[in-house]
């Protein structure tokens, strides 16, 4: 023997493949998978995850006859995160690989993955997106596009190149220490690499060969779900930050609102003093909505009319004041009495000044210091 493979201490491996109408590639897949166990002496078990897929999955898997591969259906908690997540807690190895059925992603690279693990990464990724990584030559521009801007929206969570890869490996360890997992739609390797906190990361190059049989499961919807899933990773990274940003990014919102809202009652001709209550009242009501359904969505149960009392409230000085400032300006000034998108601009400031002097002042006012004894 001149190949150290055999001696190459390995340790032992659960794959885990979500899968959903894959029937037709669980035997490519086992075969090539099976090929690479055995050059390469792995102890290796497959797990595969189905979602009720109904293709007669269970009779193709035992008519394979290898007692290694494992096939969990699934009836509840559907999708391809939760399914690895699944397939996650039932492996018995050291080391858990994660792919697809489709053939996307080569079996053969395995040993590379498990060879940078052994070298004190915490997670290695099959990586599309390192020197010598390549996708399929087919990739339209659209998706090739669509691909990079997805993962240059995980940047603020992460430094791999390509975290969005449906291959990966991490030690059963560092999958056990991740915490509040919640996987929702596919970039199931993002949620680990934030949720592990995985410092040291490794990416091994891969070439991903588009799949000749069945389809992808890849839907607008779960386009869209990947933008809540961001959403979610920056709270959990984030914290209280989040909150304060995602208030902050609202009320850049709302101060458009109120500038189209005034924009369009000043063509019609609506006099100033309506126009300007109107569009600050729109501006408040559009703001109250975002917040709800976004900022602070954990009290989304409560009473809505209550929930809109108390922001008006709240709000409602810092409103007045942004009236009459805005009012003021115009009634002051030729020039912004022609633009009163300006003069909202500086209503809108002294709003927020005044919010702040109240709860900086009056709400939240320091203690007095007790007399000296
Ligand atoms: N259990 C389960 N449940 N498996 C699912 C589900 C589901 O709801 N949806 C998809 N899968 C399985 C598929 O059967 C396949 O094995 C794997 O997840 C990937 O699904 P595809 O539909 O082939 O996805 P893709 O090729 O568009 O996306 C792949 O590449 C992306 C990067 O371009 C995946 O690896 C993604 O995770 C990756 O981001
Ligand atoms: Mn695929």
């Amino acid at each position: 023997m001149t190949t150290s493979a055999q001696s190459a201490p390995f340790p032992s491996v659960s794959v885990v493949v979500p899968t959903y109408r894959e029937a037709d590639n669980i035997p490519l897949l086992v075969d090539r998978i099976a090929r690479m166990r055995d050059e390469r002496h792995l102890d290796l078990e497959l797990l595969i995850m189905d979602d009720d897929s109904n293709d007669g999955i269970e009779d193709v898997v035992r008519g394979l006859q290898r007692p290694w591969v494992r096939l969990t259906v699934r009836k509840e908690n559907r999708g391809l995160g939760p399914a690895v997540v699944d397939g996650m807690r039932l492996a018995r190895n050291d080391v858990l690989v994660c792919m697809d059925a489709d053939l996307s992603h080569p079996p053969e690279a395995i040993p590379e993955l498990l060879e940078a693990l052994s070298q004190d990464y915490d997670f290695v990724i099959g990586s599309r997106y390192v020197q010598g990584g390549t996708t399929d030559e087919r990739w339209s521009l659209f998706r090739r596009l669509n691909s990079r801007v997805a993962t240059l929206l995980a940047r603020p969570f992460t430094c791999a190149n390509d975290p969005m890869s449906g291959f990966f490996a991490l030690r059963r360890e560092t999958f056990a220490a991740a915490q509040d997992l919640n996987p929702i739609g596919y970039k199931i390797g993002l949620e680990l690499l934030v949720k592990s906190r995985c410092e040291f990361i490794k990416e091994v190059p891969i070439h991903f060969t588009d799949r000749r049989l069945g389809e992808s499961k890849l839907t607008l919807a779960e386009q869209l779900r990947y933008l809540q899933h961001l959403r979610r990773l920056f709270i959990y990274r984030y914290g209280g930050w989040a909150h304060f940003s995602q208030f902050a990014v609202v009320g850049g919102l709302g101060t458009l609102v109120n500038l189209a809202v005034l924009t369009v009652l000043d063509l019609l001709n609506v006099p100033l003093a309506i126009a300007v209550a109107v569009a600050i009242f729109g501006a408040m009501v559009f703001n109250f909505a975002l917040n709800r359904r976004f900022t602070f969505s954990y009290a989304r149960q409560a009473s809505l009319p209550r929930q809109f009392l108390g922001f008006a409230g709240a709000s409602s000085v810092g409103a007045l004041a942004n009236y009459a400032v805005t009012l003021a300006l115009i009634r002051q000034s030729a020039f912004l009495a022609r633009l009163p998108q300006a003069a909202a601009l500086f209503g809108i400031a002294a709003g927020m000044l005044i919010n702040f002097g109240i709860s900086r002042y009056l709400v939240f006012r320091k203690p007095r210091r007790p007399k000296p004894v």
